[in-house]
């Protein structure tokens, strides 16, 4: 894109602010500003002045869950079944490790972050060792596709190559990295991080499919015969990860899909759960609970909409592949973002002060016929780390380490 389209694009669009320091910029840095308003696209601009006018959902009813009841009972037989689909190459895994990070305050990838205290013991280190229990299990590596995004590409892969992936054996390990997205200001001028770069971060953990075919890993998913991705986040230090009795218990249930849950601590727990929309899968977020909703009970005294999803989702390949190109609703979510104001000077807002846009991987659930909601012990599972201290923190998931007798 030359500078005559650039500005007629931007002309349209109400961001000709983002030419303001053109003239000052280098031959590089021109190019590279004009390339970044060659792929902004318009569309995000038209969901921002669309907000708040969210789309209705569908008809909302509760959906079970193959409790851990139900699961201790058929233990042996799912297991026999995720270990041999593990053993047959069938299943890969994905680290979703492209977010910023930003609740927790820590600069460098969320998965670096050192949570020992009497020795090291990083967040990715946490995740490898869980894994390690599975490939030791099988006696096969579990093919580890991790995505990052431009933001941390380069520590992430430095960091797991220093300290040798943590004994996971690095033939498996594949990196992809996500796409970015504009950040806007309330009145929805796009914001520049520098004079000749616009503020872009990572677009949501939905994307990642799609990146991953773009990385060109498709190929290596149908040569592999990998059939089944589970998808994980980086920050869940308890995650069990390509857990052989989940994915067995999926793939005798016949479901398409599959979805780790937990059985939420009170009505109000800030949790998407896990439901029916239109008779299709679909989480709905706590935000967009109704009182009756939150309340409403079975006749054995649970709640209805009792199962909570923490970001651990079993996906077929041929489903992914079918729906790869159905765009997800792209969701505006309010953050900091560092910008330079109309003088130059750069500004680091204390308080979220713009907007990004993100799509996210639990809207990938409604695009499936069939869920298994498969419930899991949250004291085992579940020790998410979001923010520095209180509720999902370092100080809460060290805590659950240690009752799993992690030594920290
Ligand atoms: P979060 O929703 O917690 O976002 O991510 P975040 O960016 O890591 O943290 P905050 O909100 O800024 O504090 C849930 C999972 O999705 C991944 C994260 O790395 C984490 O594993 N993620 C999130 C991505 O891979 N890409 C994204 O663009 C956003």
């Amino acid at each position: 894109m030359n500078y005559e389209q650039a500005k007629a694009k931007l002309e349209q669009l109400g961001q000709m602010h983002l030419l303001r320091w053109y003239d000052e910029l280098s031959d590089t840095e021109q190019d590279a500003l004009l390339a970044q308003i060659d792929e902004l696209d318009p569309e995000l601009l038209e969901v921002f002045r669309n907000r708040g006018s969210a789309a209705d959902r569908g008809h909302i009813e509760p959906l079970g869950a193959l409790t851990t009841d139900d699961i201790n009972v058929n233990r042996e037989r799912f297991e026999a079944a995720g270990l041999e689909a593990i053993r047959e190459g069938k299943v890969g895994a994905v680290l979703l490790a492209g977010g910023m990070g930003t609740r927790l305050g820590f600069d460098k990838p969320k998965g670096m972050y050192n949570l020992g205290e009497t020795h090291p013991l990083y967040i990715f280190e946490c995740l490898i060792h869980n894994l390690m229990e599975v490939v030791d299990k099988a006696g096969t590596y579990v093919p580890l596709f991790i995505m990052t995004s431009e933001k941390n590409d380069e520590d992430t892969r430095e960091f797991l190559e220093e300290n040798k992936f943590f004994g996971y054996n690095p033939e498996y390990v594949h990196f992809f990295m996500q796409a970015m997205a504009p950040a806007v200001d309330p009145d929805g001028k796009i914001l520049l991080e520098e004079k000749g770069r616009i503020a872009t971060s990572p677009n949501g953990n939905g994307g990642w499919f799609k990146s991953l075919m773009k990385a060109g890993l498709l190929g290596l998913l149908q040569r592999e015969g990998i059939e089944w991705l589970n998808v994980f986040a980086v920050d869940n230090v308890l995650q069990r990860i390509a857990d052989p009795c989940f994915v067995g218990a999926t793939l005798l249930s016949g479901c398409d899909s599959g979805s780790k849950v937990i059985a939420k601590a009170d009505p109000e727990e800030r949790v998407g759960v896990l439901c029916l929309e239109d008779g299709a899968p679909s989480i709905v977020e706590y935000y967009e609970m109704t009182e009756e909703m939150i309340s409403r009970r079975e006749p054995d005294g649970r709640l209805s909409y009792n199962y909570g999803v923490i970001l651990n989702y079993l996906f077929q390949t041929s489903q992914l592949i079918d729906m790869a190109n159905n765009r997800l609703s792209v969701h505006v979510v309010n953050k900091k973002v560092p910008y330079i104001d109309e003088t130059g000077a750069l500004v680091k807002p204390q308080t979220p002060n713009a907007y990004k846009f993100e799509e996210l991987v639990l809207d990938m659930i409604h695009m499936q016929k069939t869920c298994l909601a498969y419930e899991v012990v949250r004291s085992y599972e579940f020790a998410p780390i979001k923010n520095p201290t209180g509720v999902d923190s370092v100080e809460s998931a060290k805590e659950l380490l240690k009752q799993n007798g992690v030594v920290l």
